[in-house]
């Protein structure tokens, strides 16, 4: 049926024009057609973005495993659901079929049954790209439980805070991962971070590593021995549809990470009708996004949108460079991966290496090759198109965020002609505008502004756990009656977007998204340091780099600069974890500031890029002096 799977661009330009004239009739026929329910819905949407308030098919009731896993053992039990390829190439790799990820899912659901887990009660999910991760997911959207994934890479104290923030009553780890030749003890993190987290109850824990770990009796338990003793039977707990199926967290520009909560229904729906056609996905496609679970595209495009397509999805354990950097072309040759999609600082650093480890394989198994999480620069996109695309495979540079749950801006591959550095045209039932500062509109072609979004699509997140407030204010009341992205976009003579970064205090390095404030609150733990501010600059593979200056309350005896540095870095790596380290840190008498005492990041951005020619007006600041000695000790 063409309407959920777009063929041609004349189709595209049909379907997207009902999208936005019938959006009630166009989203009721896709759900309708491609899912199964308990109970249909009574009305497809209602919302008020001055609420903010939105509900998509109010009334409905399905389990979105059920869509996920049981529709399908009629038809595709024995297909691969999931290939996992571990860390090491020489561990063999295990294809997981639909018929036994059921089963895994209904027996892990028993588990957190029998353990006293509810419908609506959090659990906590800190574990490696094991298969482990996408069965403890499915088995509490299973029974109702909200899930709440937190990154592996986070330190202990980001992932108390997160524990904390949605009162998790069980924790799902293991005991280590695998990086590449690193071992890291997953679990002593989480001891760790539960030394400041009373509530939770249980933890259960996956052997993966065989690394050594301590058990705390009654709270403690190993995964594998309960699932042994568990039934494979588990009816799904019946939800509505806008029922939580998860949160999960994202970095703000001030205070606390945000808890997106996404719920159920139309959630499940974009998702799998993004997937089917931002990927073009045929029946026997292998499907491959070598994103971490951890953040949103990977509980979009690896967990929920090739599930409840019946797709075939390779989840790879280790990293990019390991044993070497022709690590993913050989996973693409040994599982004849069809669709590729990764991020631009991946593609950046293998860039790096030269293009000897890509060279010699043909990926003829490729048809599309997608990016994802930040700008992707010019000469990225091209030796992606190149050496992995072979000049045949369409580039699809895809636009989204934790909060819009799918991809909202995306080329379809075989569609929509592509064009380097651009996101090209909003995809399905998504209605974007930019914006001028004063909130006006900016019509027509060949237009930069700030991104904005018009009218609900089904996977958007409905608040802020715990903070609705926090969640109007920061993504309703900027423009009345819009959702604001944080972003700034261009839109090209032709109608294509171009995503120019973001706009506020969120940077984002190797993909991650990085709140400038909760970095700056660690380093000002310091008992040494009275001030500080973090801002990005261009960095050759991770995007954007971070550069703190920083004032001192005094001299630190036995004063060394290297010492106070890796100080600096080590108070990061705890409060927030490894990736928000400062690349570069610059101390200084004085940052310049407005007469209200507020610190001029835009300044000490410009001084960041070498750009010091566009300072602008400096005048008005409280402290213009500063300036010229931050300008000259600038690290270049
Ligand atoms: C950025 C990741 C340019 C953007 C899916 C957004 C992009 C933020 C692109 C969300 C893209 C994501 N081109 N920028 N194709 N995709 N971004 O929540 O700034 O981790 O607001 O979701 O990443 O990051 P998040």
């Amino acid at each position: 049926m063409s309407q959920y799977h777009i063929k041609n661009l004349q189709e595209y330009l049909q379907v997207y024009k009902k999208s936005i004239d019938e959006p009630e009739t166009f989203w009721a026929e896709i759900a309708e057609e491609q899912f199964i329910w308990h109970k249909k819905w009574n009305k497809v949407l209602s919302w008020d973005f001055t609420k903010p308030e939105v509900k998509w098919f109010e009334g409905a009731q399905l389990n979105i495993t059920e869509n996920c896993l049981d529709r399908h053992l009629i038809t595709r039990a024995n297909k691969t659901a999931i290939i996992f390829e571990p860390n090491h190439p020489n561990e063999k790799a295990q294809h997981i079929t639909y018929a036994a990820l059921y089963e895994q899912v209904c027996k892990m659901a028993n588990v957190l049954k029998a353990k006293g887990v509810q419908k609506g009660d959090r659990v906590c999910i800190y574990l490696p790209m094991i298969p482990e991760l996408t069965v403890a997911i499915l088995a509490c959207a299973r029974i109702g439980a909200v899930h709440s994934v937190v990154f592996a890479g986070f330190s202990a104290t980001a992932l108390a805070t997160r524990i904390n923030d949605c009162n998790c009553k069980m924790m799902i780890t293991s005991d280590g991962s695998f990086r590449g030749a690193k071992t890291l003890n997953l679990k002593q993190i989480v001891d760790d971070a539960l030394v400041n987290c009373k509530d939770l109850e249980t933890v259960l824990v996956v052997k993966r590593t065989g690394e050594e770990v301590q058990m705390e009796i009654e709270r403690d338990f190993w995964l594998e021995e309960l699932l042994n003793e568990a039934s494979p039977i588990c009816p799904a707990e019946i939800m509505a549809a806008e029922d939580p199926l998860f949160i999960l967290y994202t970095s703000g520009s001030t205070g606390k990470p945000k808890g997106m909560l996404h719920t159920t229904a139309g959630y499940m729906v974009y998702t799998a009708y993004t997937f089917k056609n931002v990927f073009q996905y045929e029946e026997n496609d292998v499907y491959w996004c070598t994103a971490d679970v951890g953040w949103i595209t990977g509980h979009s495009y690896i967990i929920y949108g090739p599930l409840c397509n019946g797709a075939t999805s390779v989840m790879f354990e280790g990293v990019p460079s390991f044993p070497d950097y022709s690590r993913f072309w050989q996973i693409v040759e040994k599982h004849n991966v069809n669709q590729f999609y990764t991020a631009p600082t991946a593609i950046r650093a293998l860039a790096k290496e030269g293009k000897n480890y890509v060279e010699v394989f043909k990926l003829k198994s490729l048809k599309v090759i997608g990016t994802v999480g930040e700008p992707i620069n010019e000469e990225a996109w091209k030796w992606y198109n190149e050496y992995v695309g072979k000049h045949k495979c369409p580039v699809v540079d895809t636009w989204f965020q934790t909060e819009t749950g799918g991809i909202m801006i995306t080329p379809i591959p075989y569609v929509t002609p592509t064009k380097p550095t651009f996101a090209t045209l909003p995809f399905i039932g998504v209605q974007l505008a930019l914006m001028d500062d004063e909130g006006k509109e900016f019509k027509g072609n060949q237009v930069a502004g700030r991104l904005t979004i018009k009218f609900p699509w089904p996977s958007m997140a409905r608040s802020i756990w715990g903070d609705h407030e926090r969640y109007k204010n920061t993504y309703f009341s900027t423009f009345k009656n819009q959702y604001f992205t944080g972003d700034g976009a261009l839109r090209d003579a032709t109608g294509f977007y171009r995503i120019t970064g973001r706009v506020d205090d969120i940077i984002i390095v190797s993909g991650h998204n990085l709140g400038t404030a909760p970095i700056e609150d660690a380093i000002n733990e310091h008992e040494y340091i009275a001030e500080s501010a973090v801002v990005g600059f261009p960095h050759e593979v991770k995007g954007n780099a971070l550069y703190g200056f920083i004032t001192l309350k005094e001299t630190p005896p036995n004063f060394n600069l290297e010492a106070l540095e890796k100080q600096i870095n080590t108070l990061i790596a705890t409060h927030i974890g490894p990736i928000a380290k400062l690349d570069k840190i610059q101390f200084t008498e004085g940052l310049p500031k407005t007469r209200s005492g507020k610190i001029m990041r835009r300044i000490l951005r410009k001084i960041a890029e070498n750009k010091i020619d566009e300072l602008g007006d400096i005048s008005t600041l409280l402290n213009p002096d500063c300036v010229d000695s931050i300008i000259e000790n600038r690290l270049v």
